[in-house]
């Protein structure tokens, strides 16, 4: 009962905007437990799985707390096509049929070689000593390299199947697709001397990707190819740690043709997702704590995700299928484009892993509104920056041509964060708002029209370049 209350305490603080770092400043060892199941985590050393669903069981006026937490957002969204029960009964017809598809199971190099395709495995390892994955369908136009998102892999631009994905088009296309994957993703969970089961592991954001797996896998792939330039084509993550990586080692932007951002996410402070608000909101608490908790894999737990669950998406079967997926969860989904009978390959293939710490990158963008380097305390930054304060990626270095794409309703990429970037950046060459007013941040890859809506038109600026 004691933890219960405690971390109700926790949520209190939040939701009245208090720093939980003052909060907990005296306390911190007896109370590292509790705070410890506060966070979308479970932990690789402890489990504490019931903790925050009873925490929210023993308080019934918790979603108010959250509510304020989470911010202005409405919960649930565009669920409410489906308060209807002919579709909901569609839906779950459609959803049973399709789950015997084999796809559901298939590795990505097998379902790239069943639809048709050459396929290679690249192995890839950093200055820092990790060892990254890259899957490559052998063309011989232009080189074009594809960077997912949080939680993804290169599977997301397979994963809609043989009509609608990304990868499958630009192969057709004549181009020569390599597929990148982040470390810690399930393509990625190799390194020199780490193991993915010791914390230090994980001790990344979407700033070492950008630094290290992004400039490696990078040169790889104009040493093979003997080119000396590509266009990369990035989804959500895929973008800010390019954002990060042409600011910080300013020598990669002539070697990038053409940059196309899919749902470019550099400014966080209009982010809607009620996860990723929330997960900014424990920020602080998160990263004070995580060292010595060993926190580092972002492992949400069964129970949190149901109570989120039913705070977020309220209950039925639709949510029951699409909410017990943390991606969906996290950035929510737009009804009318989701591929029902490919919902189960999709759910087979997603999420594929992250870091704590790329989350809590996120969280410090919501709550500082810029783009800057991760915040370890002001003791810390002083020795890692020389200044108190996390010093902003320097966006005039970016000088590479952009491309972006962004729509009305992504919960992670806001138009009016979009818009200033778009304003700051110094060599933006298009910008493209998806014309449909509900495409979401995972439209990008999975929409049912994402051709039509989305991709004719990138591939005709990818032409350009
Ligand atoms: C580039 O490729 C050559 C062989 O094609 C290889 O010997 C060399 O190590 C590669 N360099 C890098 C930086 O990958
Ligand atoms: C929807 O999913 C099915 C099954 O994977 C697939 O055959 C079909 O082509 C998909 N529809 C679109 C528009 O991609």
């Amino acid at each position: 009962m004691a933890k219960n209350y405690l971390i109700f305490l926790v949520l209190l603080h939040i939701s009245i905007g208090t720093r939980p770092e003052n909060f907990l400043k005296d306390t911190v060892t007896n109370i590292a437990e509790g705070i410890s199941s506060n966070p979308l985590l479970s932990v690789t050393t402890h489990t504490y799985s019931n903790a925050f669903a009873a925490a929210v069981n023993a308080v019934t006026w918790m979603p108010n707390v959250l509510a304020n937490a989470l911010g202005p957002v409405t919960l649930p969204i565009y669920t409410s096509d489906t308060n209807n029960g002919e579709k909901i009964d569609q839906f779950i017809l459609d959803f049973s049929a399709a789950s015997v598809n084999e796809d559901a199971k298939l590795g990505i190099v097998e379902l790239i070689f069943k639809n048709g395709f050459a396929v290679q495995e690249h192995e890839v390892e950093t200055e820092d000593g990790y060892q990254l994955t890259i899957f490559r369908i052998p063309r011989t136009g232009p080189v074009v390299f594809l960077m997912h998102g949080l939680l993804g892999s290169a599977d997301d631009f397979v994963v809609a199947g043989r009509e609608s994905a990304l990868a499958y088009m630009l192969a057709e296309a004549g181009y020569d697709v390599w597929m990148g994957n982040a470390r810690g993703n399930k393509h990625s969970r190799k390194h020199f001397i780490l193991e993915p089961s010791e914390a230090a592991f994980w001790d990344f954001s979407w700033h070492e990707i950008g630094v290290y797996d992004l400039p490696a896998m990078i040169d790889y792939v104009l040493n093979t190819t003997e080119e000396k330039s590509l266009k990369y084509i990035g989804h959500s993550q895929g973008t800010t740690s390019f954002f990060v990586m042409a600011s910080e080692r300013p020598e990669y932007n002539e070697k990038i043709a053409l940059m196309v951002a899919l749902s470019p996410v550099a400014y966080m402070s209009n982010v809607r997702s009620p996860i990723v608000r929330l997960m900014a909101s424990g920020t602080y608490i998160l990263h004070g704590l995580s060292k010595s908790l060993g926190l580092y894999e972002f492992l949400p737990d069964n129970n949190l995700i149901r109570t989120l669950k039913l705070l977020i998406c309220g209950t039925g079967p639709v949510s029951e299928i699409l909410c017990s997926n943390t991606l969906f969860l996290m950035s929510g989904y737009d009804f009318p484009q989701l591929n029902v009978t490919n919902l189960p390959v999709v759910l087979g293939h997603l999420p594929s892993g992250a870091s704590m710490k790329q989350f809590a990158h996120y969280g410090q963008g919501i709550l500082s509104k810029d783009f800057r380097k991760f915040d370890y305390g002001v003791r810390e930054n002083l020795e890692r920056y020389g200044v108190g304060v996390p010093p902003s990626y320097d966006l005039k270095k970016i000088v590479a041509p952009v491309y972006m794409f962004c729509s009305e309703s992504d919960w992670l990429a806001h138009p009016i964060d979009v818009v200033r970037l778009f304003n700051r950046l110094p060599n933006v060459v298009g910008f493209y708002k998806v014309p449909l007013k509900q495409f979401n941040h995972v439209d990008f890859f999975l929409a049912k029209d994402v051709k039509e809506l989305l991709y004719f038109k990138l591939l005709s600026e990818l032409e350009r370049f």
